[in-house]
Order: C-alpha cells, then sequence, then structure tokens
C-alpha cells in the first residue's frame, strides 16, 4: 500500500453517504478482534491516565477517536452521563476549542464531590449533579429543547441505561446526531469483576451491551453503527463495541 492509498481509503471510509459505513445492529457481531487477554494490561493502569493532570477515564483507542468524531461531527451540545473526576468534560472541551467547534459541555453525575478541582474552577463545563435513574429531573425537556444541535450524548455512569437512551430518543435527539454508549466490551468487565468492589455496578454494567442490543431491536432503522470508528483497530477494537451510533 502507497501513502496515496492510505490518502484515498481514509477519504473513501469517512464520506457519510457511503452506505457500507453506517449499518443496522441486527448486522454487528458482539465480538472484538483484540483478544481477552489485551485487556488486562490496557485496563490495570488505566487510573493513571490523566488529561491535564486530571483522572481521564477513556480507553487508548477513544483517545484517538473522539477527537477524530468531534471534528467530523462538530457537536454543538455534548451531554455527558458520568463525570468522575471531571477529566473527561475538560478533554471534550479543549477539543471543541482546538476546532473551533461553539458547542457546550454538559456532565452529569451522581457526586459532584469526585470532581477534581481544576475542573471545577475551569468554568468552562456545566458540570450538574443528578441521578440516572432519574434522567428528566437534570436534563429536563424545557432544558433539552433549547440545546442546539448536532448533540453528541455520551453515556458513561452504567446506569438505569435503557431508560436513560429512550429518554434522549423521546426528547429530542435528531438526524445527524450520536449517541455513544462507553464501555459495553464485556471483556473489560470480566477484568473488572475481578478487581473492582461495586458489585451492583459490575453486574449491571457487564449487561450493556445485552441492554444495549435490545434497545437498538426496537430502533434499528433509526440508530445506526458508525463502522468507521468502531474497526479502525481491527473489529470492536476498543472499550465499546457496536455502540458508536448516529440517528439517521
Ligand atoms: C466510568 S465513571 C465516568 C468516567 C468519565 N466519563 C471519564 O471518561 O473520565 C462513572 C461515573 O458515573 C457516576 N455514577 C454512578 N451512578 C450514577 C447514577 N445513578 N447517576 C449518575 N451518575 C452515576 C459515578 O459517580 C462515576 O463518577
Amino acid at each position: 500500500m502507497s501513502y496515496q492509498d492510505v490518502i484515498q481509503q481514509a477519504r473513501h471510509k469517512t464520506e457519510p453517504l457511503k452506505s457500507d459505513r453506517f449499518i443496522k445492529i441486527s448486522q454487528r457481531e458482539d465480538r472484538c478482534d483484540l483478544p481477552r487477554s489485551a485487556w488486562t494490561p490496557l485496563l490495570e493502569n488505566s487510573y493513571l491516565q490523566t488529561w491535564k493532570g486530571i483522572v481521564l477515564n477513556k480507553g487508548v483507542m477513544e483517545i484517538a477517536l473522539y477527537p477524530m468524531l468531534l471534528y467530523e461531527l462538530r457537536p454543538q451540545t455534548i451531554i455527558e452521563i458520568g463525570a468522575l473526576n471531571g477529566g473527561s468534560a475538560i478533554w471534550l472541551t479543549d477539543h471543541l476549542e482546538l476546532f473551533r467547534i461553539e458547542g457546550k459541555v454538559y456532565s452529569m453525575d451522581i457526586d459532584l464531590s469526585l470532581l477534581d478541582e481544576n475542573a471545577k474552577s475551569d468554568g468552562r463545563v456545566d458540570f450538574l449533579q443528578g441521578d440516572s435513574n432519574n434522567i428528566a429531573t437534570t436534563f429536563t425537556p424545557q432544558m433539552l429543547a433549547k440545546l442546539p444541535h448536532p448533540w453528541l450524548v455520551i453515556e458513561d455512569a452504567h446506569v438505569n441505561l435503557v431508560a436513560v437512551l429512550e429518554y434522549f430518543h423521546q426528547q429530542g435527539l435528531m438526524s445527524g446526531d450520536y449517541l455513544i454508549v462507553e464501555d459495553t466490551n464485556p471483556l473489560m468487565w470480566g477484568y473488572w469483576k475481578d478487581n473492582w468492589d461495586d458489585a451492583d455496578n459490575i453486574e449491571e454494567g457487564g449487561r450493556k451491551l445485552e441492554d444495549l442490543r435490545s434497545w437498538l431491536k426496537n430502533h434499528e432503522d433509526e440508530y445506526l453503527v458508525d463502522t468507521y470508528y468502531h474497526d479502525i483497530y481491527g473489529y470492536n477494537g476498543s472499550k465499546n463495541w457496536n455502540s458508536i451510533l448516529k440517528k439517521a
């Protein structure tokens, strides 16, 4: 393959109208080209990963993929469910600025005491205290109606997934918007099972892929899997399996 071929292929794959890029969930398999054994070294020190000194809990592949998606999508609104330390919200905001996108990040967590002081004082992100079990209280229909599109909605709290997806579906996801369900890869939940204390979180998290598939069964023409971002590092080669979705 020559450099010319590389450039041509990238152009072909990123072309939004190419019919082989966006496909229905029924055409996707629940598997990954990276073996189970790869996930231990990828996860065991992942708590050391930071952005501007703040914990950034994204997979290494996602760290490469998100900037490409942000540049392509140019989201005006990013909604993140699960802020943790605030690192990912600041990282997303920095990329919006880097790409001169006039967007805003809203990041919700049930426990905002986890936020890093530098994330809190940054001032560009709206950090919202809220519970995925009662999402409409934080992201009210009135608030959502005012948020400009395109949206990027990222579910990263691993709680009440189906209801959260249905809520954003009902309350305004539009054609062209993206929905990402983080951590659908069941192999990584196998690792967390042996290394994490919160049993409820592990059980619900381990079901994310199944839950997503069951929800998508009723929406399979509306939310298409973006195979470009999924398969760059091998089939489903990241923490996210079949969960980078574009609204048709
Ligand atoms: C995986 S972490 C988020 C990681 C972060 N987005 C990042 O990439 O750095 C999950 C977060 O979800 C939050 N969480 C757990 N249960 C929740 C709930 N019921 N509602 C909202 N947030 C919740 C936890 O407090 C935790 O901070």
